[in-house]
């Protein structure tokens, strides 16, 4: 079918001359052309950018495009949705989704519906997609740990509430793994949890709630799920409407929020996809040019709030998948430049056993470090520079054939502190274990233990403090401090376990 849209829409132009408008909102066009989840729209000589527009059946769209005598809309909703030929209003609203406590538990896709088949979601509240960001002084800075779990993490990138953190690998490298475990983590904390999924297929979501679920995580997290099946609109507009809810969660209730958007590459190419629609002219790499600012406004609203405000945060670990660790592509450089720190996530790492595969030596946090809790902070400047010479020397004598005994003796001791920063996947450790763990790491009280064996002893240490040291464990906790009477407990505990370890191999 050929349409002369500048006919259409001067026809159209006629016809509504003679109408008077009461309100704004009143405004209706006629959908002049609809395709690929783009509609063309005449009659709309109001429309905003970025105004929700109302299509038959309880359908709608976003403003994308202001143009002469159109407007053009991305359609939400399924590419058939809106037909040439319907009627088209404004609202004189900018996009909204439902928000609130009724959406935990659930998985919603982008424009807040529920798609886990678990009924209809009790809605009392909506919330704009895109909202004014916290001024400068409605801010607080960075000082309450948000805890990932892992003690590679915790102890040398530590992330703070309000902070944006990126983690960013090559696919296959437990970002993902490392988000999700994140969220377990927050188990009676009080922080909720939103999991914005972008571009991923329909049966790694089910994986992923499913593991929330068994970790009793889902009962405190919403999935927002726009999936690869989904229009590039929909998979467009869900990192904005999982941050309405966020910010719904923070500006109400003053909770602390924990955002993950996974991943912001394939958000990226969602929107790469819409200009090249919209035939809009491409930039860098073929990506328009304001996908900067498209991800600047979206981790601009991830904050901490002043007391003043009643105090809440959001906390975003933005993810961005990279080809071959190659991190200096376009979409990258500008997500590290917004971004508080960076977690590098490598192959090679990770296929070498070392799980999670985090490069300790080049990942950075640069404003979590305050929230560190004391008795993490202090171990953790050990934990870095042994960390960091034993890299060195690794290097330095990986073709030496004969090493002195004092080489060799530094050499084992990076190596036991590797073995024990290795973690399983979820099974994320309390904060507690994991100073005696890193105490473990950094004091050499295992240099006498086989390599092979060092993941067996701290296993066991961990159990016997849980169970005879409780004391020790809850000081740890509530003072946030080891004390001598701790290390020593750990000690003995350690002794008692090294004793049980070598007459288990000898027998
Ligand atoms: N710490 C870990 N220990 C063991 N296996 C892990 C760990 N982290 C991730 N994995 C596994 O590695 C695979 C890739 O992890 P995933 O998080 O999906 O990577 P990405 O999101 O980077 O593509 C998954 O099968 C996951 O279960
Ligand atoms: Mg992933």
């Amino acid at each position: 079918m050929e349409f002369d849209l500048k006919e259409i829409s001067s026809l159209i132009k006629n016809k509504l001359d003679g109408y008077e408008f009461k309100a704004e909102g009143d405004e209706v066009g006629l959908v002049i052309e609809s395709a690929d989840g783009i509609a063309r729209i005449g009659g709309l000589p109001n429309a905003m950018m970025g105004e929700m527009i109302e299509f038959p059946d309880k359908k709608y769209g976003i403003v994308f495009n202001l143009e002469e005598d159109e407007v053009v809309a991305i359609v939400l909703g399924k590419k058939t949705d809106v037909k040439a030929g319907t009627w088209a209003k404004c609202t004189s609203r900018i996009m909204e989704v439902p928000v609130g406590h009724g959406l935990l538990g659930r998985i919603v896709n982008a424009i807040g519906e529920p798609i886990d088949g678990k009924g209809p979601i009790k809605v009392e509240k909506y919330r704009a997609v895109e909202t004014k960001v916290p001024g400068v002084i409605d801010r607080l800075p960075v000082d309450q740990p948000l805890q990932t779990g892992y003690k590679v993490v915790d102890g040398l990138i530590p992330i703070g509430r309000g902070q944006r953190e990126l983690l960013i690998g090559d696919r296959q490298t437990g970002k993902t793994t490392l988000a999700i475990d994140t969220i377990i983590n927050q188990k009676n904390t009080g922080v909720i949890c939103i999991y914005v999924a972008i571009g991923k297929k329909s049966a790694s979501i089910v994986e992923v709630a499913t593991i929330l679920r068994e970790n009793g995580a889902m009962d405190y997290t919403i999935i927002v799920d726009a999936s690869a099946d989904d229009p590039a609109a929909m998979q467009f507009l869900a990192p904005f409407s999982g941050t309405a809810m966020a910010e719904e969660f923070m500006w109400t209730d003053h909770k602390d929020v924990l955002m993950v958007y996974d991943d912001l590459t394939k958000h990226a190419n969602a929107y790469r996809m819409i200009s090249l629609l919209l035939k809009r002219p491409p930039g860098r790499e073929a990506y328009p040019g304001d996908i900067f600012y498209l991800h600047s406004r979206l981790l601009e609203r991830s904050a901490r709030l002043s007391a003043e405000l009643g105090g809440g945060s959001i906390t975003s670990l933005p993810i961005i998948e990279t080809q071959k660790g190659d991190i200096s592509t376009y979409v990258p450089t500008n997500v590290i430049s917004i971004t508080d720190g960076q977690i590098f996530l490598q192959s090679d790492l990770f296929y070498s056993g070392f799980r999670p595969a985090v490069n300790a030596g080049i990942s950075v946090s640069r404003v979590g470090g305050k929230a560190q809790i004391e008795a993490i902070r202090k171990l953790s400047g050990k934990l870095r520079l042994e960390l960091a010479r034993f890299k060195e020397k690794e290097s330095f004598t990986a073709f030496a054939s004969e090493l002195d005994d004092e080489t060799q003796k530094q050499l084992k001791r990076g190596k036991i502190l590797v073995e024990i920063l290795k973690q399983g996947k979820h099974v994320p450790m309390p904060v507690e274990e994991q100073v005696v763990s890193i105490f473990l790491a950094v004091s050499g009280i295992l240099e006498d233990v086989e390599l092979t064996k060092i993941k067996e002893a701290e296993a066991n240490i961990l159990e016997k403090m849980r169970s005879s040291q409780k004391a020790v464990l809850e000081a740890i906790r509530t003072t946030e401090k080891l004390s001598k009477d701790g290390e020593e407990a750990i000690k003995s505990v350690t002794q008692a376990v090294i004793a049980q370890l070598s007459s288990s191999t000898h027998a």
